[in-house]
């Protein structure tokens, strides 16, 4: 939640990796919409331009991002769902989605072979292109809340529209049935793509399922 350059000292480096997303969108409102230049180097820094979250994406996107496999501890997870344009009807589509989140534990948990930004988002990331309906589909676990903390569980994402187009934060995906959410911080209106909050029902398989559409702003 807090940028790590407002520390000097990299010995808390180890607790933040445990406690804290350094990248965290709340923080940096202001880059929601930043520039497209990525100069090298740029991206090993947790306060990296936003651009960065997609330098390490594969070259080849389906619509649907799969962040991890069933041998990854927890709940299992299907988001979904349409981006449209701001009539709010016309479907988006090839837009690039990243998405980004903690473990089971609330840890943004690393192999040990991440680079760029994702040595800081860890493991638990990934990409997708919408189809040509705009549709998404995220397939992952159910993210938990930060150790000892009261912060709502959450996946952070980023958008990049298509033809060379912006590149900006949406509200965090967060889940109705979590006791630390609230209506209001999940539809942070500086950011765009409407409320995050997605409720969830769990199937009879035991995967959580939920919609949640956006509609981008031109
Ligand atoms: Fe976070």
């Amino acid at each position: 939640m807090i940028p790590i350059k407002n520390f000097s000292a990299a010995l808390l480096l180890p607790a933040l990796f445990l406690f804290s997303c350094k990248t965290d969108p709340s923080a940096n409102p202001e880059s929601k919409s930043a520039s497209l230049q990525v100069r090298p180097g740029d991206c090993d820094d947790p306060d990296a331009n936003i651009n960065c979250y997609f330098v390490n994406m594969p070259a080849t996107l389906s619509h649907i991002m799969s962040i991890c496999g069933e041998e990854e501890p927890g709940e299992r997870l299907h988001l979904k769902g349409t981006v449209y344009k701001a009539d709010g009807k016309t479907p988006l589509p090839d837009v690039l989605l990243y998405a980004y989140h903690t473990n089971n534990k609330g840890i943004y948990a690393q192999k040990g072979k991440e680079t760029g930004v994702q040595k800081w988002h860890g493991y638990l990331h990934g990409w997708c292109r919408t189809d040509q309906n705009g549709r998404y589909e995220i397939q992952t676990i159910r993210p938990a809340s930060y150790p000892k903390s009261t912060a709502p569980a959450h996946i952070h994402a980023a958008v990049k529209i298509p033809g060379g187009g912006k590149v900006f934060y949406i509200n965090d995906f967060v889940f109705k049935d979590d006791p630390y959410v609230s209506e209001r911080e999940s539809s942070d209106p500086r950011f765009p793509g409407g409320p995050g909050m997605v409720d969830v029902v769990k199937s009879e398989k035991g995967v959580w399922t939920g919609v949640r559409n956006l509609i981008l702003s031109d």
